[in-house]
Parts: structure tokens; sequence; C-alpha cells
């Protein structure tokens, strides 16, 4: 095995596979043209597919991308147009890689993202063997990463046989979000957090990821993964995992892994039990779905974390489409004050933390206050704070650059992975019928059964705007 430690290099070329498809258009050219825009990316840039496309097709391609998803800079996109290449070439064909290899020319130090299924994995990296482009090389793969626990145990011997684990950068856009990070300093950065983040004060947790849009054309991706693999497996249980860990004893990235990954450990594997599982009305007749599909588009599920930090308290996850609104929200709800001083029926709702993850960036703090006048009432009020930058970087210009430095500290490790697939793997592909939900509720009403001590979902509101 010929591979670049992590810190070893930065590297001196970028090739993506999967070149003309969905996730290059959305998400990875205009990535990288707000890149070459701030300075950061001046690389050649390689893109493969088995498309019998042309140079200038891929570049209409980038146009069209950075146009629709980017903001669009003519000398910025001169620049990439200039360092962009294509290969053409079926991946199981070792005269692919032998191409790919010219077109490295004298790189020495590339970096290869897998923009493709996990199903090709193989081939590819069998070939970049072959050819000598893996030596001395990074590997970027996007989640999902497997299927379930033994299947992503299989892709990870196949990347091992040729890339080392600090070569290989798994990417989870969430924790390349602003929010997410800052959620991670929020916990770190202060003291007065500490002292109450456990069992004796927090009541429960709860998050929802909630999309008012439906599966938009991709049916059958979804078909394949559905609500728990797409979104719970990582994005979510990672969230989990930045808000339940301990502190790192480090500054590094080992330091922050050992940390999730104790925390990922703690995780029980779910109960059908406490999972619910809904699929939106009109589902079945998208296309590329199958017309007695069963896989969910909605998910509620209740996680037990088994630290002396946190047993006993319920960790609540929802995730779904076509729900009313687009937004991702944790609350930390804290428990009420011993004994009532003031008033005999409590203010709702009490003490809280929340945390709005997307599309603002937003902390709140859920307090109460005396209402004005003779009596002594109480009113809810929330202390906020929201950052509203708009020159911040994407998670995949933020990723893509770290991965390219070799900085792994935003990427998950093979045993997080892992780990969080043991823990959703007994409710995978359930034998148990979906329960259909009307697009735009809040999904089926079963999943507040699976709440305890009556507590009730937190759903996501608009977030208003600050007053000028
Ligand atoms: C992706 C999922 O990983 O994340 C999509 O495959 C989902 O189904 C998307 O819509 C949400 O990401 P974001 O950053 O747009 O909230």
């Amino acid at each position: 095995m010929d591979t670049v430690s992590a810190d070893e290099a930065v590297a001196d070329a970028f090739v993506f596979f999967g070149a003309t498809g969905d996730l290059a258009y959305k998400k990875i050219f205009p990535a990288l043209h707000a890149m070459v825009r701030r300075g950061e990316l001046n690389i050649p840039v390689i893109g493969m597919a088995r498309a019998g496309w042309t140079l200038e097709k891929l570049r209409q391609r980038a146009r069209e991308s950075i146009e629709h998803n980017g903001d669009f800079d003519p000398d910025a996109f001169a620049r990439l147009s200039a360092q962009l290449k294509y290969v053409d070439g079926d991946y199981a064909n070792p005269a692919t890689y032998a191409n790919l290899k010219k077109a490295l020319g004298g790189s020495v130090h590339p970096i290869h993202y897998l923009a493709i299924p996990p199903s090709m994995f193989e081939s590819v990296v069998k070939g970049l063997a072959g050819s000598g482009a893996a030596a001395a090389a990074r590997v970027i793969v996007e989640k999902p990463f497997g299927r379930d626990l033994k299947s992503a145990q299989m892709l990870d011997r196949t990347l091992h046989e040729v890339f080392d684990e600090s070569s290989i950068f798994r990417i989870d856009h969430y924790l390349g979000k602003e929010a997410v990070q800052n959620l991670l300093y929020f916990r770190f950065g202060n003291t007065f957090l500490e002292p109450i983040w456990n069992r004796q004060y927090v009541k429960d947790v709860q998050i929802t990821m909630a999309e008012h849009f439906g599966v938009e054309g991709r049916g059958g991706f979804y078909e394949e993964v559905g609500a728990i693999r797409d979104v719970v497996q990582n994005h979510l249980l990672q969230v989990i995992a930045l808000l339940a860990m301990d502190a790192p004893v480090g500054h590094d990235a080992e330091s922050m892994r050992a940390e999730k990954l104790r925390l990922f450990r703690a995780m029980r594997p779910l109960n059908p039990a406490e999972v619910v599982r809904g699929q939106f009305r009109g589902y079945r007749d998208e296309r590329g779905v199958a017309p007695n599909s069963t896989v969910e588009t909605f998910a509620a599920l209740h996680l037990h974390i088994d630290t002396w930090r946190w047993a006993d308290v319920p960790f609540y996850i929802r995730a779904g489409k076509n729900l009313p609104i687009t937004a991702t929200e944790v609350v930390v709800n804290l428990k009420r004050p011993p004994l009532p001083v003031f008033e005999a029926v409590p203010v709702v709702p009490g003490n809280y933390y929340r945390f709005r993850l997307s599309p603002d960036v937003v902390i709140g703090a859920g307090a109460l206050v005396k209402q004005v006048g003779e009596q002594m009432r109480g009113e809810h009020v929330e202390l906020i704070a929201r950052h509203e930058s708009r020159t911040e970087q994407s998670p995949y210009e933020r990723l893509i650059g770290n991965a390219i430095h070799g900085d792994t500290t935003l990427f998950t490790s093979d045993d997080c992975v892992e780990a969080a697939w043991r823990v959703v793997d007994p409710v995978l592909d359930s034998a148990e019928p979906v329960i259909q939900y009307e697009p735009g509720t809040w999904g089926p009403s079963s999943a507040s059964g699976i709440m305890q001590d009556g507590e009730i979902w937190h759903d996501p509101r608009p977030e208003r705007s600050p007053p000028c």
C-alpha cells in the first residue's frame, strides 16, 4: 500500500468520478467554482464519466450547474474551465484508468472523489490501483456508506486494500455546515452548559429534520435508501454525537474521533417498537418507485444513550419528506425547578436550548420572566443568537478544501460509520407496513406514541427575522 498520510501533502490534482451526475451538478461544480473564486483551487480538475461526452460538453454542464446552483462569476468560471479536463470511459475497463493516468501528467498526490453509487466503488478502486493512479493518493467517498453494517464493512475492506484509513475521506455534508460546527463550539467554547448538560437537568432531546419537498425526481435513488438510511444513520446520528459527546482531550482529529466513537458505541441499537415509519401519500406514483413500495419517507424514533451522563434521557429523532416546512432543529428540554414558587400551573414551554441548524443558524434559550403587572405571573421568552453571514463557505466547499489539504477533522471514520450502522440495523428493511400520511402534515399521528411521559414533538416554525 503506497498512500499519502493525512498531513503529508496538499493534493495536486482533483479527480471526480460521476462528473455528469446529479451530485456533480448540484454540489461539486458550484463548490469548485467558489473555491477557484476565493483563490483556493488552482490544481487540475479531472471529470470522469462513462457518458460519451467531450470536454466542451462537460464545461457547458458546469456552467449550467453554477448558473443554477451557485453564484456565477465569469472570471472564476473561465479559470475553472481552463483547469478542467475530461476522461470518458467504462469504469470496468483498465484503459479508462490508463487515460486518467495520462491526464494526471506529473501529479504525485491526486485526490479521487467517488461521486458514484457504492456498487461501483470496487471497480474504480481496483482500476485506480492497477493503473498506479492510487499511489500516494487520497479518496473521498459519499454517503450513504453501504446499506447496512455488513455492506459498510465490505466497502471498508475494499477501500483498505488500496488506501489506508488516513487517506479515506467519508463525506457527511452535515458535518461541513456552519451551524453544526457552531453546535460543537457553543458546547465546548462556553462553561455555562457543561454543569447542566446531563441527566440531572436535561429532560429530553429532540431533533427534527423536516423537508417541505418530496423526492424531487430521485424516486429510483430513494427506493434504495428510505429516510433511515438517507439521513438518520448519518446526518442525524452525527448531530446527536456532537450534542452528547464528552469534550475531546486534544485539539487533533483523532481526539475528536475517539470521543465521538465512544458516544456512538453507547447508542443502544434501535428497538422496532420505538420506531414509526411513514410514507407520504403519492410517493408510490413517483417515477422509479414500486407501486407497492414499503420504503419510508418519514421516520420517528426513540434513541437511548447508555452513558452515566445520558442514561434514561430520551433522544427523539424525526425526519421526513413532504412535511409542513423545511427546517432542521434540535431542542434540548430542561427539567422544571423542583418545586413551584409562583403559579401552581407551570408556564409552557419551560427552559430549553434550541439549535436551528438549517436553513437558518440560530441558537435560542427558552426562559420564563415575570409578566408586567401586579401578580407574580410568568411568561415565556426566548433569548436568541442569530448568525446571518451570507459569505460563508458551503459544506461541500469546506469539505472538499479540507480533503485537498488532508485535514480529516470533519470526516467520518470507518469505526464511527460502522457503529452508526449497528444502531439502525435492527430497523432496516422492516417487515412492518409503513403508515401513510398526507403531504404537508407532520407525518403519522402514531409518531407521538413513541414519546414517554406525555412529551410532545416540538414542530419547527418559520424563523422570525430580527427587527431592523
Ligand atoms: C442529503 C439527502 O444527504 O441531504 C437528501 O440525501 C436531503 O435527501 C439532503 O434532502 C438535505 O441536506 P440539506 O443540506 O439540503 O439540508
